[in-house]
């Protein structure tokens, strides 16, 4: 069954980036164009909406909207890295650059790209169908201690080392080749009394391939300090990330942005007049409310964080 489209965060994305008549913006990850079409809106004939999405999907979805939008609009397909890069290099100065990461309810529901562990289909999770590199590789392919660590580190998985033997001995007889064998064989792996109340047992090693086959977290280690560098004084960057590793990342980089002295601790008085380059938006990342999580179940995770830019 496929989950209707719905913005995770949406009022709370519009109130701290604020959107006005005139702005550019650059939405980095358009999906089904939910958030694109909120702010999109709000630039008015004199705005700029431009888009990115490494999916086709996106940008179809963007180019739907932009017939109805009054602002100018530009869409580049790739990861947002090499288009913030291209941004960059084209000296734009962007007033909002807002992500909101991972995949799209569009992708999960494709079922035949492989992102969820409720449907048989080809071992893929690429988020760009155009990338070599897919899910499948990683399984039949990774040795056993990098399989381990990937699972440890990007899906928090206790059973990481029960699953990658039970993976390496299915491999040997035959290559995985579906969402639902690997789903079998985790299940094989995890003891019985540990597959309930956490989720699914598959989530957490699904989740660890989507991030290593998509190369997120190098993706938003690299983008922010280049959304940043990019804003123009005064415009805002905002994050809505789905899990601790993500989120770690978004608010180390704001908090560090936000510093002010950086004198070490033991100098009572501060000599190094560092000011800081960022205002945060919210002391804390914003969550969804229950009722946003009753209505759309998805947004469970999502932590919002912001800042604005001083200099
Ligand atoms: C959570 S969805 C965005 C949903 C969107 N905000 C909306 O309202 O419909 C994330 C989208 O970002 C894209 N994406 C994720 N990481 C990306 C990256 N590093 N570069 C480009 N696109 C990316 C995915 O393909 C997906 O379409």
């Amino acid at each position: 069954m496929s989950t209707p489209h719905v913005p995770v965060l949406a009022g709370e994305l519009i109130e701290l980036l604020s959107p006005s008549a005139g702005q550019t913006a650059v939405d980095c990850t358009v999906g089904a164009a939910g958030h694109a079409r909120l702010v999109g809106e709000r630039l008015g004939a004199g705005g700029t909406l431009i888009g990115i999405d490494r999916d086709p999907l996106g940008e179809q979805r963007f180019a739907e909207l932009a017939e109805e939008l009054d602002a100018a609009t530009r869409f580049i397909r790739g990861d947002f890295v090499t288009a913030l890069e291209q941004l960059r290099d084209e000296q734009a100065a962007p007033d909002l650059i807002y992500m909101d990461l991972g995949m799209s309810s569009m992708q999960i529901d494709t079922w035949e790209r492989g992102f969820s562990y409720s449907y048989d289909a080809p071992l893929d999770m690429r988020m760009d169908p155009d990338q070599a590199l897919t899910a499948a590789e990683i399984v039949n392919t990774w040795d056993e201690r990098r399989l381990v660590s990937l699972l440890r580190e990007y899906g928090e998985e206790r059973f990481a080392p029960q699953i990658v033997r039970a993976l390496s001995r299915e491999r040997k007889r035959a290559p995985l080749r579906s969402t639902q064998e690997l789903v079998d064989v985790i299940k094989s792996a995890i003891p019985i009394p540990a597959q309930f109340g956490g989720g699914h047992p598959a989530k957490r090693t699904f989740q660890a391939l989507r991030i290593a086959v998509n190369d997120e977290l190098a993706q938003i280690d690299a983008a922010l300090p280049l959304a940043w560098e990019l804003l123009a004084p005064g415009g805002k960057l905002a994050v809505i990330s789905f899990h601790s590793l993500e989120d770690r990342r978004v608010k180390r980089f704001l908090a560090q942005l936000a510093r002010g002295c950086i004198c070490p601790p033991e100098i009572p008085i501060c000599v190094c007049g560092h000011e800081p380059e960022a205002e945060l938006l919210s002391r804390r990342a914003i969550a969804p409310t229950p009722g946003e999580v009753a209505a759309n179940p998805r947004s469970r995770s999502a932590h919002l964080r912001a800042a604005r830019k001083l200099r």
